[in-house]
């Protein structure tokens, strides 16, 4: 497909014909009848909440990580929010962060009444930039928690030396990046815990679930306890079936029996939907390099993305209007393009509670104003990605320079 080949053809927010007849959402779940059946299995056994499937999926995700535990939660954002227990966060301690992620990363350092403090990213990756972290670590620095943006690792080696020669605990939200590897191993297995989502655009879907892997024992029991309101079960094993004992203050972060089952049913086609994603990107990364004004996003040598997310930037100084205008008429050609992230140092509540302002991270702030994310999923067809190229491409031409 050669995009510079086309000529221009009225855009579709200009009364055109759009490229597509309806929109094509920028993700989406993927179930079959296996789900399905797995599902209606639990609703018609004796368990509907913590039952054997919790610790099925459990395990069988551990092993698929590379971790030695897996502790579910009711979602990524209660997992963060145990993970920041777990590492000991609170009031007066600080952990940093990177801005270009989505707010939940850094909220739960605030649930544990900790400060975020943010860090810029590299601008090839829009990851952490080790040397920015370096430079906010005070005495008061306790956690670092690196995101791996869209599905790409964070640079995880010297995120973990720095952490180590100052004592901090690291937490990757890799939210994005179930089945990613970073030299050649699979995240779940790298950071002290390693936090994974289960929303229905993710790799694998429960509705809504999250999960932290660890190899830290400690952190394992310290997990399961905060998600089931710090009730530790040890007590009623020694001293018989109805004692329990509350030895933290945790919450009801459990993820029930059903969506277990749905979870574990689906984990078995985690290769075959990063394969499904890896061979889109490739589709993607070679179609659009011959866009004017359109820039792929960049994979380090050392890591396999696993492909959450498929952000372009746009090439302004190539375009006659901004991402706002290429945005607006790209959803008119059915494309449903979106913007991942507007840094979370931009948002009123950071603004107005830290005194944030535009310009403290430029890496990511400039990013931002150039950033759409493609429809990426693995149940999307060779017809769905050969539309998307050819309204990027239909979008970029009509408005370049
Ligand atoms: C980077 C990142 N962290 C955390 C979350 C929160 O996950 P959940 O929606 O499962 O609470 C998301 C959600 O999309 C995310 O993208």
């Amino acid at each position: 497909m050669s995009a510079t080949s086309i000529s221009p053809q009225l855009l579709a927010i200009n009364g055109g014909k759009p490229v597509r007849a309806t929109l094509l959402p920028y993700g989406r779940q993927s179930l079959d009848e296996a789900d399905i059946q797995a599902v209606v299995d639990v609703l018609r056994s004796d368990w509907l909440t913590t039952g054997p499937k919790v610790q099925e999926f459990e395990e069988a995700f551990a092993l698929l990580v590379g971790a030695a535990s897996a502790v579910s939660f009711s979602s990524g954002t209660a997992a963060l929010h145990a993970a920041a227990f777990a590492a000991g966060l609170k009031a007066g301690d600080e952990a940093i962060t990177t801005p270009m992620t989505f707010a939940a990363t850094a909220n739960c350092v605030l649930y544990q009444g900790a400060t975020p403090v943010f860090a810029d990213v590299s601008a090839d990756t829009l990851n952490l930039d080790p040397e920015q972290i370096t430079k906010r670590i005070s005495a008061k620095t306790r956690a670092i928690l690196p995101v791996d943006y869209a599905g790409h690792p964070a640079d995880l080696r010297p995120i973990l030396e720095v952490a180590k020669r100052s004592g901090l605990t690291v937490i990757e939200d890799a939210c994005h990046a179930l089945g990613a590897e970073y030299r050649g191993k699979r995240v779940g297995s790298l950071a002290d815990m390693t936090v994974f989502s289960f929303h229905p655009v993710k790799h694998i879907t429960t509705g809504e679930g999250g999960m932290v892997a660890t190899n830290n024992a400690k952190f394992a029991e310290t997990l399961r306890h905060f998600r089931n309101h710090g009730i530790s079960t040890d007590a009623r094993q020694r001293a018989g079936q109805w004692h329990y004992e509350m030895v933290l203050l945790g919450y009801n972060y459990r993820l029930p029996d059903v969506a277990c089952a749905l979870g574990l049913q689906q984990l078995q086609r985690l290769d075959v939907n990063l394969a499904r994603r890896r061979e889109i990107a490739a589709f993607y990364t070679t179609a659009l390099r011959q866009i004017p004004g359109v820039v792929p996003p960049t994979v380090r040598s050392e890591v396999n993305p696993a492909w959450h997310l498929y952000p372009i930037r746009l090439d302004l100084e190539k375009l006659t209007v901004d991402r706002g205008q290429v945005f607006r008429a790209l959803r008119a050609e059915n494309i449903g393009v979106n913007v991942h992230y507007i840094p979370v140092h931009l948002h009123p509540y950071y603004q107005d509670r830290f005194g944030f302002r535009s310009g403290d991270y430029p890496v990511a702030e400039d990013a931002y104003e150039r950033l759409l994310s493609l429809p990426m999923f693995h149940g999307m067809i060779r017809q769905d990605a050969e539309d998307v190229v050819a309204a990027v491409s239909k979008v970029c031409l009509a408005y370049s320079r």
